[in-house]
């Protein structure tokens, strides 16, 4: 083969789920034990940038994020790269006059501009972007729903960033995971004044992976039957009909009850698990109160594996919910100065 370098870039938005993917029915392909629900963010404002490269000057392999070496070796990212390049050589197979990509080595270099596993969702952005940017420069034909059956085998939450918008993860049943995909729910612009405001309590790495997480919670909570095989699939039912109708109390109510359920199954596994803290605490009176003086319910809160905050709300009700956070607990202890951050829903990324 030539010595050229081949290369694409691509950007993948950070998505937060309102209805939360919590627990593995397949370890090794990333199959969930329920479906999930979740809305993709600006990636103006969050998001992961990765350029992928081929070529036969690479001696190897190679990830680095934020300027630091990543270890790929692991089964996840393996998973993806496998994938990937199998259907790069099915293309050439089909081609002749196409140059032998699959064969080389990659370089992939990856940047994120928010903390990175601080239950920040960075490795659905991160993961991605790293199948969209080998996707792209393998030139594959794929859909994002086939590019999110890849992505889900790096990390779960990843096949949703394939999307904009409000985005489902269906869980299919199939054993080997090829009815696993995200597909989209509604486009941004059918509800299009959804903001989030993001409280970063911490931005220091979870203590529990979501993977050791999901795994004690699966093998030892007694709640967690009950959500997985009742409350979630009532509730996913619930927050598509809430979306449809842009119902913003509906999707709220769902959106609380949801997250409260996900961090009650893990209080209730072997050792527990805190994800929330103080300050999380904070933010959730926060709301209660901002949904009382309102008199009805203007803002939702939802936490993932880590203690910070994302507060759903309407673009009229910024004054009332974003701005009434950053002022009152923007310079408190455990906030770090101004921490809220709003960012729009946003489209599915190009
Ligand atoms: O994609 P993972 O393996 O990091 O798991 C993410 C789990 C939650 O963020 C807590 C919920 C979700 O649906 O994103």
């Amino acid at each position: 083969a030539d010595n050229k370098v081949y290369r694409a870039s691509t950007f993948a938005p950070v998505n937060i789920a309102v209805i939360k993917y919590w627990g593995k029915r397949d370890a090794k392909l990333n199959l969930p034990t329920n479906s999930s629900l979740s809305v993709t963010l600006s990636q103006d404002d969050l998001r992961t940038h990765t350029t992928a490269s081929c070529s036969t000057q690479y001696p190897k392999d190679s990830l680095t994020l934020n300027g630091s070496d990543q270890d790929i070796s692991g089964a996840r990212t393996q998973a993806c790269l496998a994938e990937l390049r199998t259907l790069r050589r099915q293309l050439e197979e089909s081609d002749s006059s196409l140059p032998r990509l699959a064969s080389l080595p990659l370089k992939i270099v990856s940047r994120n501009n928010f903390p990175t596993a601080a239950g920040l969702a960075s490795s659905a952005a991160g993961f991605a972007a790293f199948v969209r940017a080998i996707a792209n420069l393998y030139e594959l034909k794929s859909t994002p729903t086939e590019l999110s059956r890849i992505a889900r085998q790096g990390s779960g939450s990843a096949c949703r960033s394939l999307f904009g918008g409000y985005v489902a993860w269906q869980m299919g049943d199939k054993k080997d995971g090829s009815d696993s995909v995200a597909v989209e729910v509604a486009p941004a612009e059918h509800w299009s004044d959804m903001r989030a405001v993001i409280l970063v309590a911490s931005a220091e790495k979870k203590d529990v992976s979501s993977t050791s997480g999901m795994q004690q919670t699966v093998a030892t909570s007694t709640l967690f039957a009950e959500r997985i095989a009742n409350t979630v699939p009532r509730r996913m039912q619930e927050m598509e009909k809430a979306i449809a109708d842009k119902d913003f109390a509906a999707f709220a109510s769902l959106t609380m009850k949801d997250s409260n359920s996900f961090h009650a199954t893990c209080l209730d596994t072997e050792p527990p698990i805190f994800y929330m803290n103080d300050t999380s605490r904070a933010a959730i009176r926060m709301v209660d109160m901002i949904n009382s003086e309102a008199g009805k319910t203007i803002a939702a809160y939802t936490f993932d594996a880590g203690p910070n905050a994302v507060v759903y709300y309407q673009a009229h009700d910024e004054a009332k919910v974003a701005g009434v956070f950053k002022s009152v607990l923007g310079d408190k202890e455990g906030w770090e100065g101004a921490r809220g951050k709003s960012v729009e829903a946003a489209n599915t990324p190009k």
